[in-house]
């Protein structure tokens, strides 16, 4: 089984200043160089940034720079050999020194898989007090300076062809449709992860341009990573971090997804796409029901800045996806 993701491999334009951008983010730096840098998450996952140029970053149809490979982690060594025999039946399965399985998948997207075994990571965020619901009693919420993610929990890609990106995913990787945003894409789960999604396709061909938007153009491009935090306080914390150090500000600011009710805040990345500080997801099992949603009452719940497609209320519409929903028992 898939348990989610192990390296996010970057192609960028500088190395350096890259580098530099996931340090203040808060990633842990284990070694870098004028080639590439190397951070590991607490979770045992790994983030490399590497030039666009390097001869390391596979040849894959993608445009632009990026996230130019995902490894994802597979359980056991048992799992992994299964997959990649039935991967091989159809397309060229290459190994590199440590092991690592690589091909592409069949829109073009470089992928690897390696034995992962995730190391718990313990959290424990300040409890929160509503009215009646008292959980924090003479004691202050904690303080944080920066922010320090734990974990990948997923990844997102813009295709223009939705169904085909995913159904690689869904046939060839078992993974299980976590939610359906009608007309804008298709969240995925991993079949050994709990992550509401570890995976999410875009709609490449969305009439949205600008900087504030996600800027696309039909191409299948690198989105965003998003990284788990603690809680609201530590996104914002990170935010406020990364615009002292320079950065650019989120052009929406922090804002929560109706879709698996996560906390999300985007900055602009100097690696192409966005880094997304992520907290307080849902988490699902394989006991979910993924629903179909109107694209923008799932999008958000709450954003701080509004952009204009945003500003008309979203009517309140989701079902559930057809083929999930459980029969109707006659009438008697
Ligand atoms: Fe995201």
């Amino acid at each position: 089984m898939i348990n989610g993701i192990e390296t996010v491999l970057y192609g960028v334009d500088d190395v350096e200043l890259c580098t530099r951008y996931f340090v203040d983010f808060g990633l842990p730096l284990v070694e870098s160089s004028s080639e590439h840098a190397h951070f590991r998450l607490d979770e045992g996952s790994n983030v490399i940034i590497r030039s666009i140029n390097d001869p390391l970053i596979p040849k894959s149809s993608i445009v632009g720079i990026g996230v130019q490979e995902v490894i994802w982690g597979v359980d056991t060594p048992q799992n992994l050999e299964k997959l990649l025999k039935d991967l091989a039946r159809d397309r060229e399965v290459r190994f590199d020194e440590d092991g690592t399985a690589h091909c592409f998948t069949d829109d073009g997207l470089a992928i690897g898989f390696k034995v992962f075994t995730k190391i718990p990571v313990v959290s424990a965020p300040s409890p929160s007090n509503s009215p009646g619901n008292v959980n924090r009693i003479n004691q202050h919420r904690k303080w944080i300076v920066k922010a320090r993610p734990k974990t990948i929990q997923h990844v997102v890609f813009q295709t223009p062809d939705v169904e085909k990106s995913w159904a690689f995913y869904r046939d060839r990787l078992n993974f299980r449709v976590s939610d359906i945003q009608k007309g804008f894409g298709i969240f995925g789960r991993a079949s050994g992860a709990h992550d509401h999604h570890n995976i999410y396709f875009l709609n490449a061909n969305l009439p949205f341009k600008g900087p504030d938007v996600w800027g696309m153009d039909g191409q299948l491009r690198f989105d965003h990573v998003n990284f788990g935090v603690d809680d609201v306080d530590e996104v914002m914390v990170g935010a406020n971090h990364m615009q002292r150090q320079g950065w650019p500000k989120s052009a929406w600011g922090l804002g929560r997804h109706r879709i698996a009710s996560s906390l999300f805040l985007y900055l602009p990345c100097p690696t192409g796409g966005q880094a997304e500080y992520g907290a307080d997801s849902d988490h699902v099992d394989d006991s979910w029901v993924p629903r179909v949603w109107n694209p923008m009452f799932g999008f958000f719940s709450f954003v701080t800045n509004m952009a204009p497609f945003m500003l008309d209320a979203a009517p309140w519409e989701y079902e559930y996806a057809p083929g999930y929903t459980p029969e109707k028992k006659p009438q008697a």
